[in-house]
């Protein structure tokens, strides 16, 4: 059996995506098989070729995570012919109050609380028993740092970070008896379109590559909470810790608020 610090069998949500992207690229290798998904057909044939030309098995699946049916069968399917030691819920999108501060659309908040929130709990949902059957398997959720503080120009998108850390934090304490590892991811800046397209300042801005970097290795030495760069990390930190009333004058000196 694989083991699930060095993880044969890995599925990546929102594989499409810069941040996805460069995690398959990072687990792809001769010993590996990768599960990728994404919308974007084009983006997943060409991202799947890069990775069997690092040596992996790649196996690609189109899928919006919104259809509930469809994601559930896919996972079940996948569970039933094969053993993912690790899962990586990561596709997201991002929504914001506007230029003129108008507000966001009910429908692209429901929508983003679907895929943020909702469509990572049920891949985990669908995933928790098989790995608790079988006393093994690592389950990686992708919040952001977002999550520690609402930022008045985001607010649906750092609710549903908010969500998916304390959902990450109470899954991990649940299944530490049965060795299934749970991980909260929260990134900072992190170059990508969703990125590109988010207003306010970016400070401390990563790349991909080196985010993949770091959340694998937080993966392997199974750490709670993966979060970085570690600058932006305390400053959130203490936003969360500090007053709220503080907090909130910190977070409009700093342009993130009108
Ligand atoms: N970049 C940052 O600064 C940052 C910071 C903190 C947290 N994060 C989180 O990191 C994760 C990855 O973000 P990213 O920066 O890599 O953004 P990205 O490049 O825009 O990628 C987003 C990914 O999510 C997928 N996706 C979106 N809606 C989907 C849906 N309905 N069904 C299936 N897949 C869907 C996209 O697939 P298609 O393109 O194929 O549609 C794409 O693969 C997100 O959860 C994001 O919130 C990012």
């Amino acid at each position: 059996m694989s083991s699930t610090r060095e993880p044969k069998k890995i599925l990546i949500t929102g594989a499409t995506g810069a941040i996805g992207g460069a995690l398959a690229q990072a687990y792809a290798s001769s010993q590996n098989t990768l599960y990728l998904q994404g919308r974007n057909m084009p983006r997943l044939e060409e991202l799947a070729v890069i990775c069997r030309g690092l040596g992996a098995k790649v196996i690609t699946k189109v899928l919006d995570v919104k259809d509930s049916d469809a994601l559930v069968q896919w996972l079940h399917e996948l569970c039933q012919q094969d053993t993912i030691d690790l899962v990586i819920a990561n596709a997201g999108v991002n929504s914001n109050i506007g230029p003129e501060c108008q507000g966001e659309q009910w429908e692209n908040i429901r929508g983003l609380i679907e895929v943020n929130l909702l469509s990572l709990m049920l891949v985990a949902e669908t995933m928790i028993p098989f790995m608790r059957a079988r006393g093994n398997g690592q389950i990686a959720l992708i919040s952001s740092l977002a999550g520690y503080f609402g930022l008045p120009i985001t607010p649906s998108y750092c609710a549903s970070k908010a969500g998916v850390k304390a959902y990450g934090e109470a899954l991990r304490g649940w299944l530490k008896p049965y060795d299934v590892r749970v991980n909260v991811v929260m990134p900072g800046y992190v170059d990508s379109a969703m990125c590109r397209a988010m207003p306010g300042p970016k400070p401390f801005l990563w790349q991909p590559e080196k985010a993949a970097r770091y959340i694998k290795l937080g993966l392997a030495q199974n750490r709670p909470r993966i979060s970085f760069p570690f600058p932006l990390n305390l400053g959130t930190w203490f936003l969360a810790a500090l007053p709220a009333g503080i907090s909130e004058r910190i977070v409009r000196a700093l342009n993130y608020a009108k």
